[in-house]
């Protein structure tokens, strides 16, 4: 691998990374040289997600927390910060995908999902940014939002679709405040991967036009990790506000 896209040495935190897709996240960071922290509120598989990458020699370790909870972000944040160092990436993929139709539609489930899809991005990003300004020496934040923001979607998606909407907006206003300090702000639209999360999700049947295969094929974790492992790495140095589809072509059918 060329230095243009080694994290040798740089902490990259990554939430949710117990489980799909931020497994996949956390390997290609690993691989790179990353010392990758799990964070997750699972801390039972964020432990074993730690281990098997420790295992495969790369640098790991993982912390138990809620991204959707102020005070569990802010104690999470300051462990990271003094046990492995300040992050030099913020990977913000925890999040829930459950469906409800809007005609079923509650507060309850509103508040459920924009506590972790868009509360917990802005929480983390507010507290690691903070490290990262302090630190001095730039930083990277990833958001992982859905290809349902410019493809197909399928039914049920109302509320979680305006979760991960809200992360374009935080990508374009803390890509501005932050730019200052040589921190960029990116986001990953990634189509469909069959995680254990998806599988799991509740709600209708995922009926509707974003059901159809991708041209290329589903996306694994790891196609959705290497398009992280560009915007974390030293070659995307000039990449800011961007939004980032790894989709298999979904978007063009
Ligand atoms: N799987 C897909 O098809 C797909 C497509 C587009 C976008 N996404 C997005 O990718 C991300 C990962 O999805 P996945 O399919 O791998 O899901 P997953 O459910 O398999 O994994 C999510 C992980 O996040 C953790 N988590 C959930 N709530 C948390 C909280 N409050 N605090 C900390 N950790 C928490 C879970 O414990 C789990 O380890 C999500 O943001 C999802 O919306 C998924």
């Amino acid at each position: 691998m060329t230095d243009a896209f080694s994290l040798s040495g740089r902490v990259a935190l990554v939430t949710g990374g117990a489980s799909g897709i931020g497994g996949g996240i956390a390997e290609m960071l690993g691989e790179a040289g990353a010392i990758v922290v799990i964070a997750d509120i699972d801390e039972a598989h964020a432990a074993q997600a730690a281990e098997a990458l420790r295992a495969a020699g790369c640098e790991a370790g993982h912390i138990q927390l809620n991204v959707a909870d102020e005070a569990s972000v802010q104690r999470g944040c300051a462990e990271v910060v003094k046990h492995y160092g300040t992050p030099w990436a913020l990977v913000n993929n925890a999040g829930l995908q459950d469906r409800q139709l809007l005609l079923d539609g509650t507060v309850a489930e509103w508040d459920r999902v924009m506590t972790v899809n868009a509360r917990g991005p802005f929480l983390m990003s507010r507290e690691v940014a903070r490290a990262m300004v302090a630190g001095g020496n730039g930083g990277r934040i990833i958001h992982i939002a859905s290809a349902a923001l410019i493809g197909a979607l399928t039914q049920g998606h109302a509320i979680y679709a305006s979760s991960k909407a809200a992360l374009l907006g935080l990508t374009r206003a803390s890509a501005l405040e932050l730019v200052g300090h040589n921190i960029t702000v990116n986001t990953i639209l990634p189509g469909g991967v069959a995680t254990p999360g998806a599988i799991a999700a509740q709600g209708p049947a995922p009926e509707g036009p974003g059901r159809r295969m991708p041209p290329l094929g589903m996306c694994s974790p790891r196609d959705i990790g290497a398009a992280v492992l560009f915007l974390a790495s030293p070659a995307a140095a000039k990449v800011t506000n961007q939004n980032f589809a790894v989709d298999g072509g979904w978007s063009i059918t």
